[in-house]
């Protein structure tokens, strides 16, 4: 869990807004909530390397070096981490790290980095998608630091197979999602969150997904809508309202598939509900369940689905999904999901993980669930 600065920053990041989102990690209580990482994500580095292939952190931007600002960042109790592409340049157009892989682990190493996404874009130099990724990953095995190694392939060439294999801990499974429900035919690349579930579901990738192999369905956009900075990029199009109900709808689905919840909302501008949605002790418990098991969809009865996940202790998360325009009711039952209780529980303790409402039930499990929204369940033994 952590903040990342893409989708609030875009390519505009300075180091003092690093500095102010460690400090409002902090103040808002997300670090206590598990929100560890502060990631930097693409331009802290000069357009071109050093003649000896060595990182120059960017002399307007970033001023006073990564070491200085790592430190600031573990200084509050964080861990920090930090961008670059498995290619001759970063997405914004900044040299990169292939061919100098070792020098860079080395020099993030040093800075006191713990956490490093690596991206795709540049020139490969034909160069397999494995080996460019194995290359980092042997060069941060030989440092002397724990970094956390995350893939972001955008899932072209099926990372989930080859990740834990090049020393990898997650990777992205799509493209990069987008703050809104579903992509359109105007968007030149990204996805919406709906787009993303269908595609996790299509890729019948959950039995790669477990603790320290992680698939990545990519960054949190709850508290983003059409004026975050992403949204605002190049090749981008997000022009309606990123509802609430479908803000909770993806932070439930990104729970249910135990995926890495990387928050990326403008901190300064925390208003309540992103609050509230972010820092929901039951959902986040969901998502960090020991078991790490990636959820799956159980029925589907045309824009009504039902999806759910085994817990620890055999209890399970269940998920309500309403794809339509309309309000519906939605009903399932124990027997559906993946609930694993001995056979004499006659009775099922449900607390709704939204409202908190708790109840009992002898199976049936039902809602009235908003358009593009969700119910989302605990259901254990009464
Ligand atoms: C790619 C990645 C994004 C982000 C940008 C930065 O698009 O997929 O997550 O890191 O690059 O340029």
């Amino acid at each position: 869990m952590g903040w990342n600065t893409w989708n609030a920053y875009s390519w505009n990041v300075t180091e003092l807004d690093v500095r102010n989102a460690a400090d409002a990690l902090v103040e808002t209580g997300f670090r206590d909530a598990g929100y560890e990482y502060l990631v930097v994500d693409d331009c802290w580095m000069a357009e071109e390397l050093a003649d000896d292939g060595s990182f120059r952190n960017h002399p307007e931007d970033f001023p006073a070096g990564i070491a200085d600002l790592a430190d600031y960042v573990h200084d509050r109790g964080l861990k920090f981490g930090i961008y670059s592409s498995a290619g001759t340049e970063t997405c914004a157009g900044h040299e990169a790290s292939l061919g100098n892989e070792q020098r860079h682990a080395e020099q993030f190493a040093e800075w006191g980095v713990d956490y490093l996404k690596y991206d795709n874009c540049g020139d490969h130099r034909d160069r397999d998608a494995i080996d460019r990724y194995a290359a980092m990953g042997e060069a941060l095995e030989r440092v002397d630091r724990d970094v956390v190694y995350s893939i972001c392939e955008w899932g072209n060439n099926e990372p989930w197979r080859w990740g834990r294999n090049v020393d990898g801990h997650l990777w992205r499974t799509t493209g990069d999602i987008l703050a809104k429900w579903k992509r359109s035919e105007d968007d030149e690349f990204g996805l919406g969150v709906v787009d993303i579930i269908d595609e996790m579901d299509e890729r019948d990738i959950a039995g790669y997904h477990g603790p320290n192999g992680w698939n990545d369905p990519d960054m949190l956009q709850v508290g983003n809508g059409p004026d975050s900075a992403q949204s605002q990029s190049e090749g981008f199009t997000v022009d309606q309202p990123f509802r609430e109900a479908e803000q909770r709808t993806h932070f439930s689905f990104w729970c249910l598939f135990a995926a890495p919840l990387m928050a990326g909302n403008d901190l300064r501008e925390l208003d309540e509900t992103t609050r509230e949605i972010l820092l929901n002790e039951d959902a986040i418990a969901i998502d960090q369940d020991p078991l790490g098991i990636q959820g799956t969809r159980d029925e589907t009865d045309g824009d009504r689905e039902v999806w759910s996940k085994r817990l620890d202790g055999g209890e399970c998360a269940v998920i309500l999904l309403n794809r339509g325009d309309e309000p519906v009711d939605i009903e399932t039952s124990v027997e559906t999901v993946d609930l694993h209780l001995s056979d004499d529980v006659g009775s099922y303790a449900v607390t709704d993980v939204w409202n908190g409402e708790e109840w009992t039930t002898d199976g049936s499990l039902e809602a009235t669930v908003d358009s593009h929204g969700v119910a989302f369940f605990r259901v254990g033994a009464a």
